[in-house]
């Protein structure tokens, strides 16, 4: 039964002859029964309430927070949005991490700005490694099983630890999967842990075949052969891509090349019935 509404509420692209507003970031408003979940909350409060307003969405009716991981451009609105709701915000334990980036030899902050113990007085944290069933039919991966040599984390990522900087394989990178019982449908972050990871661990979380996936796809640096395999694996599998935030415009361009009608770009304003 589809009785699921997905709005995006944050991302770089905004809708066509909108008064909506682009950041890097992204961010999901689910709507199922009375359960009201936000998933990520994009690098700003500023630009995620002003296109909740404007798309008629009340951010204080948010039952539950979900984060895909700790990167600033997903975590940047989520102060005030706990704020705002009280919601219990639900992640992986490494969002917590302090988190870097290195580019052109020099390393810049690029984790959450906020501490676990600022968020704690605010709202219920609940940190798990795996799979959580939010409602019936939707649940957050958890830390996603990763088999795929095409998708390794690329070196600049860093986090801090004992022994100063280190790779960051970014394992609090998760997803949701939310199953109707025909179709199944993945919302993702920025998908660090890969596409073809990812859908290949969704797929074993749920019963019904995925046919649509939605989000920050992190194919933005991709070698061309990752690229192929991405499109080549959705095809063979009958699952629409629409990519987000992330996913680059040479991305998105070889992946319609690829896949025909079945890739598209998202942007704020897209809704899906599901
Ligand atoms: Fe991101």
């Amino acid at each position: 039964m589809k009785d699921t509404r997905i709005t995006c509420l944050s991302d770089n692209a905004v809708k066509l002859s909108s008064s909506l507003r682009g950041e890097h970031g992204i961010a999901f408003f689910i709507e199922q029964g009375n359960k009201s979940i936000l998933f990520d909350t994009g690098q700003s409060f500023e630009v995620l309430s002003h296109n909740a307003e404007a798309l008629g969405i009340d951010l204080g009716t948010v039952t539950d927070i979900i984060l895909s991981h700790g990167h600033y451009d997903h975590t940047g609105g989520l102060l005030d949005a706990a704020m705002e709701s009280r919601a219990r915000i639900l992640c992986h334990p490494d969002v917590f991490e302090k988190k870097y980036k290195r580019v052109s030899g020099e390393d810049t902050y690029i984790g959450m700005p906020w501490s676990e113990e600022e968020l704690s007085l605010v709202s219920d944290i609940t940190c798990s490694t795996q799979p959580t069933a939010v409602t019936p039919t939707l649940m957050a991966t958890g830390e996603v099983q990763r088999q795929d040599p095409l998708e390794r984390v690329p070196d600049l990522f860093l986090k801090e630890s004992g022994q100063g900087l280190v790779h960051d394989t970014i394992r609090d990178d998760q997803s949701l999967v939310i199953d109707n019982g025909e179709e199944a449908t993945v919302l993702l972050g920025c998908n660090h842990a890969g596409m073809l990871n990812t859908l290949a661990y969704c797929q074993s979380l749920c019963k019904s075949p995925i046919t649509l996936v939605a989000g920050g796809t992190h194919l933005v640096a991709a070698s061309p052969e990752r690229i192929e395999a991405t499109a080549a694996y959705a095809l063979t599998h009958g699952i629409v891509v629409h990519g987000y935030h992330c996913t680059g415009d040479a991305a998105s361009f070889a992946m319609r090349k690829e896949m025909g009608e079945q890739y598209g770009r998202g942007y704020v304003g897209m809704t899906y019935h599901r």
